[in-house]
């Protein structure tokens, strides 16, 4: 089926859907974007995303070209459009099209920002993925330092991702100064004796919507939590392990860098964080 996607204030089919080559998210990855799900044809915590979005556009001084308002209504108008019921929404939004090639920002006045959405279809709540847990390799951190501000510069969590690949792994988790910073495209946390620790918020990694939630369960469901950095050493004595996303939800680790986690399927504490999120969100999907 071709896709309607969302171009600038038009929804085209996907193959008339176009922008300019010199638009700098092209040229200089200088986008911001954000990924949400849908469940049941509804949109999952679209008021953490957007903060999010609003955010990152204030860190790199982008004038965002709609309301959120207007937003949630492109998401609510892409999901018909496609008859999507379970998946996601792409979104991102670029410093504009100046006309040229230039380091420095144009006038916001003068170059308004591009932005496009996409849907696309992925089983979310259903997975084998989930069910099985995956293995994860280690690899140095090169990203740069505002990991804060969900940004389309991805070459090197994308690199990252190919280096696990080849070492029939699904994902990496990148390590500074010793200590895990997140996934490719996740946060990871490992749990000891009960305790969920996973890494405190700062500039080195992106606040995950789905860490939110997840934390907030299970603080409810009188789980202990400690957000502290942790070393591959420390994951791999581990009990469990899991990372978290919009479209992975809570997903279990059971192999870092060739060491079994626990014993080697998923853990009771990743499983049900699982299952209380997939709950919650259902219910709360708008
Ligand atoms: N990635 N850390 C990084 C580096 C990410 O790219 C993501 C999300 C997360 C989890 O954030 P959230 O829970 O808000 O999805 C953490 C998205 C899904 C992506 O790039 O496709």
């Amino acid at each position: 089926m071709t896709r309607t996607v969302y171009v600038n204030g038009d929804y085209l089919p996907e193959t008339e859907a176009k922008v300019s080559i010199f638009d700098r998210g092209f040229l200089m990855a200088d986008a911001v974007y954000e990924v949400t799900s849908v469940i049941g044809g509804k949109i999952i915590d679209f008021a953490g995303h957007s903060v999010r979005l609003q955010r990152s556009m204030s860190e790199l001084e982008m004038v965002s070209p709609v309301t959120m308002d207007e937003l949630l209504a492109i998401h609510r108008e892409l999901i018909t459009k496609n008859d999507l019921d379970e998946g996601g929404i792409y979104l991102q939004i670029t410093r504009g099209a100046p006309g040229d090639r230039d380091f420095a920002w144009p006038d916001p006045e003068e170059v308004p920002c591009g932005i496009v959405l996409f849907t696309f279809n992925k089983p979310l709540v259903d997975s084998k993925v989930m069910d099985e847990g995956i293995k994860v390799i280690s690899i140095a951190d090169e990203r740069w330092g505002r990991r804060d501000i969900k940004t389309t510069q991805l070459l090197y969590p994308s690199f990252a991702k190919m280096q696990a690949k080849k070492k029939g792994c699904a994902d990496a988790w990148l390590v500074e100064d010793g200590l895990v910073t997140e996934g490719t495209a996740n946060n990871a946390y490992i749990v000891k004796d009960g305790t969920i620790i996973t890494r405190q918020l700062g500039n080195d990694i992106l606040h995950g919507i789905t860490r939110a939630a997840i934390l907030r369960f299970a603080v409810e469901a009188q789980m202990k939590v400690e957000e502290r950095p942790f070393t591959i050493e420390e994951a791999q004595q581990a009990d469990e392990a899991f990372v978290t996303s919009a479209t992975g939800f809570a997903q279990p680790v059971i192999e870092i860098d060739g060491a079994t986690i626990g014993t080697g399927v998923p853990g009771d504490i990743s499983k049900r964080l699982r299952e209380i999120y997939t709950e919650e969100m259902i219910k709360t999907a708008i």
